[in-house]
C-alpha cells in the first residue's frame, strides 16, 4: 500500500469515479468551488434526504426554501456586516492572502488562535517567525486585518441596492419569522429547517471540499419559549456520547465517554435542547456511515463562539489525524429575533396566551395636550411617545415633580401633573415573547467528505489489492450493479429486465457489460456500490442470480422474483446480507 494519505487517495478516486472535482477546470479552475459529479450529487442528495427525514419530518418541523441573495439591511441587523470577519495576513513579497489564525494553529501549539485578539496573533507571528506558506517570506511585523467573508452583489440595474449572498441559510429563516409563526399557529416550540447553499469568501479555501466558498448547509432553527420549553430527553438519554468539553481542552485534555442523560445530570451539557440534538445527531451520523470511533462533540471555548451564540458544541470527525468541524449546535438566545425586531417593520415575537387572563398594574400617561402643544409645538407628538415609553420602562421616573424625556438632541422637562401619569389595573390575555433559538447547523459537504473518508478501505481479494468504499446502503449513490456474465443476447436481455424492474422500485441501478466480471466488481467496489447481481446461463434455467456483497465479497444465489423486495429491505436497513438465505 502507498504512503499517500487517505485524503490524497480519496481526492484522486473522487475525481476518477465522479464524486467531486474542482469546478471550471477548463478555465484553470478557481479555489474554493467544487462540482459534484454523478456519484457525488447522488450521495449528497441521499444525505440530504436522510437529514430531512430525521430533522424535518422526524421532528415534525417545517421546511422552507429561501433565496440565497438578501438585501443589506438583513445583514446589518444580523451582525454579519460588522462582525463576520476572519483575520487576514497578506504576504508583502508575493501578495498571497492567508488566514492568520490558521497560520498560527498550523505552525505553533496554539489550538484556538481565532479567539485571540489581533495584536496577540501579530505577536505570535513575530515570536515564532512565521512565514508565508506560498513563498516562505517572513511575516513578522506584517499587520493583520479583519476581512469580511460575505460576497457582495448589487440587486437590479441603475441605482441598484446592495445585497449579499447569504453566509448561512439561517438568515432566510429568521427574516420570515413573522409569517412562519402564523403557519405554526403562534405556538412554541416550533422548528423550521432549510437545506441550501451558503457562501463565504474564505481567505484560504483548503482541504478539498472541507473549506469551500460555496457549500450546502442543512439547518434547523428551533424557536422555543425561554420560560418553559424543555425537551423530553427520555428518547435520547441512553445515547452514548464522546465529549470534549471546554474544561478539558488544554495540553492534557481528554475525552469524556458518557451518555446524553449523564451529561445533563452532571451539567457537562447545560442546555437540555443542545443535549437532545447531540443525542439525535449522534444516532443519525452513525446511520449515514460516520465511524463513531472517529467522532466527537467539542464544546466551543468562550472566545471562539460566533457573535450570536450563547453556548455551542461542534460535531467533529477525524480526518487523517485532524479533527474537523462538521456541524455546530448553538444556543443563539433571542439574539436574531431581537435584532430583526429592532431593524425591521414587523413583530418578531409570539403572542403567548395565558391559561387564565391576568390582572396587572400598568403605568400609563394621558398627557395634557393644551399644555404640550403650545410648549413643544412640532415636537409635541414625539414628546408624548417618549413619555409613553418612559412610563412603560421606568415608571419611578414619574415620582418627582418633573420628568425629563429626550427628543432628538433635546432634553425636555415636563411637570408630572401635565403627563396624566397613573397606575392602572389592566386585564391581559397573554404577552408578547421573543422566542429563543436552538440551532443544529450541519455542513452537508463536510458530512459527505467524512462519510467517504471513513468508508475508504483497502484489502486484498484473490491476491489482488482492492480499494472499496464501505458506504452504508442507505446513502450509497449507486445501490446495485447488474451484469450479464458475458456479452450474449439472452443474458443481456435478462439483465436489462432485472435492472428495469429494480429501477421501477426506486433503486439506483448501474448496468455494466464491459470487461471481465472481476474488473466490473472492482469498478463498483471503488464507487461504493453495496451489491452486484450477475446473470449467468444457469439464471436462464433456474430464474436465480448471484448476488455479491461489496465488503465481504460473499456471494449468494437468490431468486430473481425476490430481488426487488430483498434490495428494498437491504437499503432501508431492515435486513442484512448475513440474514439472507442463499
Ligand atoms: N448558522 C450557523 C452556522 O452557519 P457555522 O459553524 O459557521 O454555523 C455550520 O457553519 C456548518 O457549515 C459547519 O459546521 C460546517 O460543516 C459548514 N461550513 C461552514 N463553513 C464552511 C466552508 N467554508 N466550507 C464548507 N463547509 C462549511
Amino acid at each position: 500500500m502507498s504512503d499517500e494519505t487517505t485524503s490524497e487517495k480519496l481526492t484522486e478516486l473522487a475525481k476518477r469515479r465522479g464524486y467531486f472535482f474542482q469546478s471550471s477546470g477548463a478555465y484553470g479552475g478557481v479555489g474554493g468551488f467544487y462540482t459534484f459529479g454523478p456519484q457525488g450529487a447522488a450521495l449528497k442528495g441521499n444525505l440530504e434526504d436522510a437529514w430531512r427525514e430525521r430533522f424535518a419530518l422526524g421532528e415534525g418541523n417545517m421546511e422552507i426554501d429561501a433565496p440565497t441573495i438578501m438585501p443589506e439591511p438583513v445583514f446589518e441587523a444580523s451582525g454579519h456586516l460588522a462582525g463576520f470577519d476572519d483575520m487576514l495576513i497578506e504576504c508583502p513579497e508575493c501578495g498571497t492572502s492567508t488566514r492568520a489564525d490558521h497560520l498560527v494553529e498550523d505552525n505553533t501549539d496554539y489550538e484556538d488562535a481565532e479567539s485571540l485578539p489581533i495584536p496577540e496573533v501579530e505577536a505570535v507571528v513575530a515570536e515564532y517567525e512565521l512565514a508565508c506558506p506560498e513563498c516562505g517570506a517572513g511575516l513578522a511585523g506584517v499587520a493583520i486585518e479583519e476581512f469580511n467573508l460575505m460576497f457582495a452583489t448589487s440587486i437590479g440595474p441603475g441605482d441598484s441596492q446592495p445585497g449579499y449572498l447569504r453566509p448561512e441559510t439561517a438568515q432566510g429563516i429568521f427574516v420570515e419569522f413573522p409569517r412562519l409563526k402564523e403557519y405554526a399557529r403562534n405556538t412554541l416550540p416550533f422548528g423550521v429547517t432549510q437545506i441550501g447553499r451558503a457562501y463565504r469568501n474564505e481567505i484560504s479555501p483548503r482541504r478539498s471540499i472541507i473549506r469551500t466558498r460555496e457549500f450546502t448547509q442543512a439547518e434547523l432553527e428551533l424557536f422555543v419559549d425561554p420560560a418553559d420549553d424543555d425537551p423530553d430527553l427520555s428518547a435520547v438519554a441512553d445515547v452514548p456520547l464522546t465529549l470534549y468539553p471546554a474544561s478539558e481542552q488544554g495540553a492534557d485534555g481528554s475525552h469524556l465517554e458518557t451518555t446524553v442523560g449523564e451529561a445533563v445530570a452532571d451539567e457537562v451539557i447545560t442546555d437540555p435542547w443542545i443535549a437532545y440534538f447531540l443525542g439525535v445527531s449522534r444516532t443519525w451520523y452513525e446511520r449515514v456511515g460516520v465511524d463513531m470511533d472517529r467522532f466527537r462533540y467539542r464544546q466551543h471555548l468562550a472566545g471562539e463562539r460566533a457573535h450570536y451564540a450563547a453556548d455551542c458544541w461542534d460535531a467533529e470527525s477525524e480526518i487523517d489525524g485532524n479533527w474537523i468541524e462538521i456541524a455546530g449546535f448553538a444556543h443563539r438566545g433571542d439574539y436574531d429575533l431581537s435584532k430583526h425586531g429592532e431593524h425591521a417593520d414587523e413583530r418578531f415575537t409570539v403572542f403567548q396566551q395565558y391559561d387564565e387572563p391576568r390582572t396587572v398594574e400598568r403605568a400609563v400617561v394621558d398627557p395634557e395636550m393644551s399644555y404640550l402643544g403650545p410648549t413643544f409645538g412640532g415636537d409635541a407628538g414625539a414628546v408624548v411617545a417618549a413619555l409613553e415609553e418612559l412610563a412603560e420602562t421606568d415608571p419611578e421616573a414619574f415620582d418627582a415633580e418633573t420628568v425629563t424625556v429626550a427628543v432628538g438632541d433635546d432634553d425636555h422637562e415636563i411637570p408630572v401633573e401635565q403627563t396624566g401619569f397613573a397606575l392602572e389595573e389592566q386585564t391581559e390575555a397573554g404577552e408578547h415573547v421573543t422566542p429563543h433559538v436552538v440551532e443544529p447547523s450541519f455542513g452537508v459537504d463536510r458530512t459527505l467528505y467524512t462519510v467517504l473518508h471513513h468508508a475508504y478501505s483497502e484489502d486484498e481479494v484473490d491476491g489482488e489489492e482492492r480499494t472499496y468504499l464501505a458506504l452504508e446502503p442507505t446513502v450509497a449513490p449507486t445501490f446495485v450493479g447488474v451484469f450479464p456474465l458475458q456479452r450474449d443476447d439472452d443474458l443481456e436481455t435478462e439483465a436489462n429486465t432485472i435492472a428495469a424492474t429494480l429501477r421501477e422500485r426506486g433503486l439506483s441501478v448501474t448496468y455494466d457489460s464491459a470487461g471481465n466480471i472481476g474488473r466490473r466488481y472492482r469498478r463498483q467496489d471503488e464507487v461504493g456500490t453495496p451489491f452486484c447481481v450477475t446473470v449467468d446461463y444457469e439464471s436462464l434455467e433456474d430464474e436465480a442470480v448471484t448476488v455479491r456483497e461489496r465488503d465481504s465479497t460473499a456471494q449468494k444465489r437468490l431468486p430473481i422474483s425476490d430481488l426487488a423486495e430483498t434490495f428494498t429491505a437491504l437499503r432501508s436497513g431492515s435486513l442484512s446480507f448475513d440474514e439472507l438465505e442463499g
